[in-house]
């Protein structure tokens, strides 16, 4: 993979306000990224919806993993008002003027802060949205949005923040919605290794209750515009993820679409109150490749603006992650070799998609 370099102040205009897609951001002869969509109307299957009160949940779940490589839940314990105010916390921080956003740039070396997706560098066309990268606590981080009025308080000698931005750092929602994140990560991990037969016995990084200190977690705030031509844009470029999972929810506008063997890109219906699941890389690793890491995307459309957040869950930035001995054999030799998420992200920076190739056991 070429890496491209973004410079962010020149290359993120206004996209709102755009009436016609520029040469920049137009994808069409971009079709090395975008597999054939075989007809996303024609397809009427998606990924499956698992309620965590059935009691087949363990079933269908390890099922999903293994064939979809994503899912989405109902009946996780997050109260759907949650999700809702999140939602609208998310609107109103990608609806303060960009100059302000700027304010919160990520740099270039840095993880956290505002621009644009940091994969666009593998590309030659600049995606279709903006995103606020989060580490720890997301107060911490909006206060750069505006600094002035943050310090001094609100009335102060600085200028007088919009009730949008007001909204965003004066409510705790996003602390909230990070710490319900964390449980409900924790807990899905442990059903979807637990469908495999794994406990928390066989997690080195795990403390004997099954609590993960020190795992490592990533909020995206994404927001794509509606756009003047869907069609030829791409929200976010098809990527996995190098997490062990991660919990979106999206608004009720759709753009998610998975990819299935076999089938192609799948469409992922919105579901009011519900989460999508998706595996990650290392989860990958740790099934030894029983579970898929699922390839996902986001289109964007023309008339409705859409918003996602997705977190990202992993173990200790520098806990050994292997295939686990209790699915290995003398007929399942290791696919992965050993490797910290952190050495895996570093990977990841260099090959992308194909991060897991490159660490792959030849036998
Ligand atoms: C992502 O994969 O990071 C975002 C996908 C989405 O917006 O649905
Ligand atoms: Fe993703």
């Amino acid at each position: 993979f070429r890496s491209h370099p973004v410079h962010l102040r020149h290359e993120c205009p206004d996209l709102t306000s755009l009436k016609e897609l520029p040469d920049s951001y137009d994808w069409t002869h971009q079709h090395y990224v975008i597999p054939a969509t075989n007809g996303d109307s024609a397809i009427s299957e998606s990924i499956p919806v698992i309620d965590l009160n059935d009691p087949n949940a363990l079933q269908l779940i390890g099922h999903a993993c293994k064939t979809w490589g994503a899912f989405q839940v109902i009946n996780h314990g997050i109260p759907t008002s949650l999700l809702d105010q999140a939602e609208c916390t998310t609107r109103h921080l990608f609806s303060l003027p960009v100059e302000q956003k700027l304010k919160a740039s990520r740099l270039p070396d840095a993880l956290t802060g505002y621009g644009l997706s940091r994969s666009n560098s593998f590309f030659s066309k600049i995606m279709w949205s903006e995103v606020f990268t989060i580490i720890g606590s997301p107060l911490d981080h909006f206060r750069h949005l505006w600094p002035e009025d943050y310090t001094k308080h609100w009335g102060g000698r600085g200028p007088i923040a919009p009730p949008g931005f007001q909204n965003l750092i004066k409510n705790e929602v996003m602390e909230e919605y990070e710490k319900e994140m964390t449980k409900s990560a924790e807990k899905l991990m442990w059903l979807m290794l637990g469908s495999l037969n794994i406990t928390k016995e066989d997690i080195e990084w795990a403390d004997p209750k099954g609590n993960i200190p020190d795992e490592f977690a990533v909020l995206h705030m994404n927001y794509y515009p509606a756009c003047p031509n869907p069609d030829r844009a791409m929200g976010m470029a098809a990527h996995s993820d190098s997490t062990i999972l991660t919990i979106l929810h999206q608004n009720n506008t759709a753009g998610l679409q998975v990819l299935k063997k076999g089938t192609g890109w799948v469409a992922v219906p919105t579901n009011p109150g519900g989460l999508v699941v998706i595996v990650g890389d290392l989860l990958q690793i740790l099934s030894n490749g029983s579970y898929i890491s699922a390839l996902h995307r986001a289109v964007v459309n023309r008339d409705k603006p859409r918003f996602s957040l997705p977190y990202f869950y992993g173990p200790p930035a520098r806990a050994q992650v292997s295939p686990l001995p209790k699915l290995v054999g003398p007929s399942d030799p290791p696919l992965y070799r050993p490797i910290t998420w952190s050495e895996f992200l570093g990977i990841k920076a260099k090959h992308f998609n194909n991060a897991l190739s490159s660490i792959r056991i030849c036998t």
